[in-house]
């Protein structure tokens, strides 16, 4: 593929800027704040939905221009795990771009991304161990470790990352913290279809069946979240859920638990929520081959 920017059309007035090496985008990106503009950035691994686009949107609301970036980073998936089949749709992906006039995306390819014999990753210990980690423990490094290097290229003075995954946006802003990277961070809420399930690149691989049945980890979430808040025991909101998570044809749990929204560390599930406590429930499932995540915040 021929390097350079190209301008991709969608409709007569929108198009997006297509950039395919870090020294590109350096340019481009130096350039704009040279005439006084702001960088937002949005991270992705394409297959983009309404939930990337309502973080770009987000990011619009903030500064004068947006790149998004579309990579499938292979750091973050274990052997065994999705990354061969992952959907890659970078046409309409961009179509989509363009559709709600985000600045430029940015393509590197792997070795653009990872230039032959790197050896240097970012750990955010601790966090990174928890929830998710156990179950892919190698996943939030390869997030951590990709993320900081698209920053470095993208140098945004804003980057917005969904709630949707809500351990990996604690993560990032921690590295964030820790690194000193002067980019403010900013959180977009979860985009969810109209039977609740949290939009996600992953629900591409459900069944018609699967996806009758996937709305039922939101439905289980929202209803132990409206317990909690009334004062229910954790204990018994949380495996109420688990049974209506099952009930729907979920096939394994990974995990439904109550978590200190900052911290990420479990709350006591044997007594009630504290009157005017902000906590984060989370959960994970399994729905044939399909692992899906989702959180709700709750607040008595
Ligand atoms: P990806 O799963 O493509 O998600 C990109 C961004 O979109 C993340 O910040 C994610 O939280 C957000 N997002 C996903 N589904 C959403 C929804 N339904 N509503 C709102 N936002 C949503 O997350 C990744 O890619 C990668 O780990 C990445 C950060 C790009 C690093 O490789």
């Amino acid at each position: 593929m021929k390097q350079g920017i190209w301008k991709v059309n969608s409709t007569k007035e929108n198009s997006v800027e297509i950039i395919r090496t870090r020294s590109e985008l350096q340019a481009r990106v130096r350039a704009w704040k040279q005439a006084g503009e702001t960088v937002g950035f949005v991270p992705t691994m394409g297959a983009l939905h309404e939930g990337h686009l309502s973080l770009i949107e987000k990011a619009k609301e903030k500064v004068t221009r947006t790149v998004a970036s579309i990579f499938v980073n292979p750091a973050q998936f274990a052997p065994g795990e999705d990354f061969d089949t992952y959907p890659r749709r970078e046409a309409e992906d961009i179509a989509k771009l363009a559709s709600v006039n985000c600045t430029a995306v940015y393509l590197p390819s792997v070795a653009e991304m990872y230039p032959e014999g790197s050896v240097t990753n970012v750990r955010v210990e601790s966090l990174s161990d928890l929830l998710d980690g156990i179950y892919r423990p190698h996943f939030f490094y390869g997030v951590a470790t990709v993320v900081a290097r698209l920053f470095l290229h993208a140098q945004p003075d804003v980057a917005v990352f969904g709630e949707k995954d809500y351990q990996q946006l604690q993560v990032i802003r921690r590295m964030v913290r820790d690194l000193g990277f002067p980019i403010e961070i900013i959180g977009g809420e979860t985009k969810r279809d109209a039977d609740g399930l949290a939009q996600s690149s992953r629900n591409l691989y459900l069944s018609p069946e699967e996806r009758r049945a996937a709305g039922a980890i939101f439905a289980a979430m929202h209803r132990a979240s409206v317990r909690l808040a009334l004062g229910a025991l954790p204990s018994e909101a949380l495996k109420e859920a688990e049974g209506h998570i099952v009930t729907a044809g979920f096939r394994k749990i990974d995990y439904v638990t109550l978590v200190d929204p900052a911290t990420l560390q479990a709350l006591p599930a044997d007594e009630p929520m504290k009157e005017g406590a902000v906590v984060r429930l989370l959960a994970a499932a399994w729905l044939g081959k399909t692992r899906l995540i989702d959180n709700i915040s709750v607040t008595r």
